[in-house]
């Protein structure tokens, strides 16, 4: 017997199938190019532990005393040369607080252990950890840790990661009156092929969709350069959260849609600062159900899905990227 195995770049639609089929790819493998059937969740609801003080020294966002709503909201999206400066600086901050959580991401370690580190470091920078307090119902923790099947917005509890979990950690923090933005995957001990392979290229979507930034272009085009690199693969875009503008406001205009949307007009200009973030689905399907907690979204099938995200500022050439260290 013979065993065929697919490649890893999928044929186009209506190309021919690998299989050798002779039929179109669509009509053949495509729908099974990636099943891999999940039955049950690999993360359930754990416990949360209580909300982490900030020291007063510390100057908290405008939401934070107004129920997690943000006060201040008509702000331009093209931003001062002030403004733009304090973002590099809170860009990096953030930047440096990822690296520092890798060394705690480990088999064992509970996403709160994490969340507590993040909480340290942020504080240690003179920064508040923009999460806290933030949106209705509150968000009461300092990251996000969304693992395997979790798209976004993990909230940070008693689960221990096993071997083989893959895990976005995303850390927001205000420093000097702004907000930088960014996130990373981490494996878990030994991750699977399939596993790594999804890593790799949704950092490769995040990054295309940076390179696709440029002045006098629609926004679009970053979408359709992300869609675009997650189709080879049978992969699937998540379409109901998306890249958003940032700056004073943790989350304002511009919308970033990771997919192409025909609509999404907007022209670029220098000076307009925004998030890249795609979240791509290893099953292709972009379902997605949201826990009890009005936060966590998984994918419907529990395919595993993960994510990357920087926060860029607009150039006069292209883009730079604030959230380095
Ligand atoms: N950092 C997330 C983003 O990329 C937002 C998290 S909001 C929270 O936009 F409240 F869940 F933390
Ligand atoms: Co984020
Ligand atoms: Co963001």
């Amino acid at each position: 017997m013979t065993t065929i195995t697919r490649p890893s770049i999928l044929p186009k639609s209506n190309d021919a199938c690998w299989c050798g089929s002779g039929r179109k790819f669509k009509r053949c493998h495509k729908a099974s190019a990636n099943a891999i059937v999940v039955t049950e969740p690999s993360v359930l609801p754990g416990i949360v532990s209580p909300r982490r003080p900030v020291p007063s020294t510390i100057v908290a966002p405008d939401y934070v005393a107004n129920g997690g709503k943000p006060k201040k909201t008509n702000v331009s999206i093209v931003k001062t040369p002030e403004t733009i400066a304090n973002m590099r600086l809170a860009g990096r901050a953030v930047a440096q607080v990822l690296k520092e959580l890798g060394q705690y991401v480990q088999v064992g370690a509970t996403t709160d252990e994490i969340d507590a580190r993040a909480h340290e470091l942020y504080i240690a920078k003179g920064g508040y950890p923009s999460c806290v307090g933030y949106g209705v119902p509150n968000y009461i923790k300092s990251v996000c840790t969304s693992v395997n099947e979790v798209i976004c917005h993990g909230i940070p509890d008693s689960r221990p990661l096993r071997d083989g979990d893959i895990v976005n950690v995303d850390a927001t923090i205000f420093l000097n009156g702004v907000h930088g933005d960014s996130s990373v995957m981490f494996g878990v001990g030994n991750v699977d092929e399939a596993s790594q392979q999804l890593i790799r290229v949704t950092k490769e979507c995040m990054e295309l969709g940076i390179d696709a930034v440029k002045p006098g272009r629609a926004i679009n085009v970053i979408g359709q350069a992300i869609e675009a690199h997650a189709s080879r693969y049978g992969y699937g875009v998540v379409r109901a959260f998306v890249g958003h503008g940032i700056g004073e406001v943790f989350h304002m205009a511009p919308n970033v849609p990771h997919y192409f949307d025909r609509n999404a007009r907007l022209v670029m200009q220098p000076g307009m600062t925004f998030t890249i973030e795609p979240m791509i689905t290893m099953s292709g399907s972009t379902d997605y159900d949201l826990w009890d907690d009005d936060w966590t979204a998984v994918t419907e099938d529990l395919s595993r899905t993960a994510q990357w995200e920087h926060t860029i500022l607009v150039t006069d050439t292209g883009c730079e990227i604030l959230t380095l260290a």
